[in-house]
């Protein structure tokens, strides 16, 4: 891959980057996205009975056995290349924020020592009624049946179900990540987002915000649309062969 003298010095110079990632950077270890056609989440199953707090209260083990599928696929799955090199990248600039759409565990399982979770996480359950966390990890089931009941297990504190730790649609993002996100993206030289649709609010401002503030952006998507909003530049290729060559470029 090729790419452009002025993209290779932006990222060489810039003091901060941030790296905004979405489902398509976890694509090439397995994991699925989520409005992909044909393989996307959403197009294979109903997020309204699946993704709400009102489905949960519905039908809790529906929810939890879908969740539970999950973090199954996550945890038989591996980093790829493109979180590798993301992980990389920390070591090569002088400061990098990497934030998430993602819940998966992938980024801190590929070396990237700081990780701001937009939408929750699938490895932090909480109780749906007190939301306290359970003390202990909860262990990995070996769900290949998306569809199965699993009644979710109950809170050690109130007895209440636990639900999965990832923001539901028609609920707000965690305060403290989203002030961490805008923040970085009102003060980076760079932002490079990789793997998103760009449809999902307030996340999706991420990018704008940086565009904004006279940073250079960067979009890494194989399938790159108007929905991208503004940005210097756009790679039109897979976050696992995009980044890996990026960096490579740039620093070696
Ligand atoms: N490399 C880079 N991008 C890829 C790859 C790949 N190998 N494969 C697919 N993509 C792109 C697709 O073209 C698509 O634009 O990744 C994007 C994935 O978009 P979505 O499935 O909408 O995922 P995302 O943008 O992360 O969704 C945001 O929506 O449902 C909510 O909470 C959920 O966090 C999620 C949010």
């Amino acid at each position: 891959m090729t790419f452009a003298p002025a993209l290779l010095d932006a990222l060489r110079n810039a003091r901060h980057v941030v790296v905004f990632t979405g489902a398509g950077v976890s694509a090439e270890s397995g994991i699925p996205t989520f409005r992909d056609a044909l393989t996307g989440l959403w197009a294979r199953f109903e997020p309204s009975r699946l993704a709400t707090a009102e489905a949960f209260r519905a039908d809790p083990s529906l929810v939890w056995g879908w969740y539970q599928w999950r973090r199954s696929l996550v945890h038989r799955a591996q980093p790829n290349p493109a979180h590798r090199a993301i992980a990389a990248l920390a070591g090569k600039v002088p400061r990098l924020t990497l934030v998430t759409q993602n819940v998966d565990d992938l980024h801190e399982r590929a070396g990237s020592p700081s990780v701001i979770h937009l939408h929750g996480q699938l490895e932090r359950p909480r109780c749906f009624t007190c939301q306290r966390e359970p003390e202990a990890p909860l262990p990995v089931p070996d769900e290949p049946d998306a569809g199965r009941h699993v009644t979710p297990p109950a809170c050690a504190h109130c007895g209440g179900p636990l639900r999965p730790g990832v923001v539901w649609f028609g609920e707000s993002l965690p305060m403290n990540a989203m002030d961490r996100a805008f923040e970085a993206a009102e003060n980076c030289d760079l932002l490079i987002s990789v793997g998103t649709s760009g449809v999902v609010y307030p996340a999706a401002e991420i990018p704008q915000v940086a565009w904004r503030a006279g940073a250079t952006v960067l979009h890494i998507n194989p399938a790159p649309g108007p929905l991208h909003g503004e940005r210097d530049f756009a790679l039109a290729s897979a976050a696992g062969v995009a980044l890996p060559a990026l960096v490579e470029a740039a620093f070696s």
